[in-house]
């Protein structure tokens, strides 16, 4: 097989065969509430809690996120493929009959999903069209003790299963979050209280 040369769509092609899961960032502008599908969301450090996502330079939620430094992420499971589908489409209005509620700024955080995250803007990289916002996890909150992500390859989404049901777990990942002052935050998800 030959090499090829890579574009902007061969780019989408070759990074579409790396399997990430989908979340959504949201924010506020105000009253106006704005978000986007994402799946560039990577854990850069652990020890202080900070993520990294790819956001499109021109892109509305881009320019609200880098104005007021707050946004949530909410990681999507594997019933949320419509809400993945409606945040990715430009200029639509992506609440419209959606089941959300709001974190105590106002910032959007949408039902089904197997992690909400809470972050505050650190540090932003403009490279190429895509800007890379750093930002700190300042509260978590895992709604589902037993989570069934939305995974996205070459372009659709999966649901995915262990290989083998008897195949020994993995040691668990270091808890990205301290048990602190997250704790109530983190577990009291049932109530859907704050
Ligand atoms: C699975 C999936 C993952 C995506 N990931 C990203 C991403 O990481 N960064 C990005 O800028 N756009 C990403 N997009 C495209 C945006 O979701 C889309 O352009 C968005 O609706 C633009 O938001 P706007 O209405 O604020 O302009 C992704 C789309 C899909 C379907």
């Amino acid at each position: 097989v030959d090499w090829k040369h890579v574009d902007a769509s061969e780019m989408r092609n070759c990074m579409g065969r790396f399997l990430t899961g989908v979340a959504v960032l949201t924010t506020a502008d105000g009253t106006e509430l704005h978000g986007m599908t994402v799946n560039s969301l990577t854990s850069v450090s652990l020890d202080p809690p900070l993520l990294l996502v790819c956001l499109m330079e021109d892109a509305r939620t881009t320019s609200v996120v880098t104005a007021t430094r707050r946004f949530n992420l909410s990681i999507l499971g594997s019933e949320n493929e419509e809400v993945c589908r409606r945040f990715a489409e430009r200029g639509a209005d992506h609440y419209r009959d959606l089941e959300y509620e709001r974190d105590p700024e106002g910032i959007p955080l949408l039902a089904g999903a197997v992690v909400q995250l809470r972050c505050v803007l650190e540090d932003t990289h403009t490279h190429g069209d895509h800007v890379i916002l750093v930002a700190g996890v300042e509260y978590a909150r895992l709604p589902v003790p037993d989570p069934k992500p939305l995974a996205f390859f070459c372009g659709r989404f999966y649901e995915l299963q262990p290989r083998a049901e008897e195949a020994p777990e993995l040691e668990p990942v270091p808890q990205i979050f301290p048990p602190t002052e997250s704790v109530e935050w983190a577990w009291n998800a049932p109530a859907l209280s704050w």
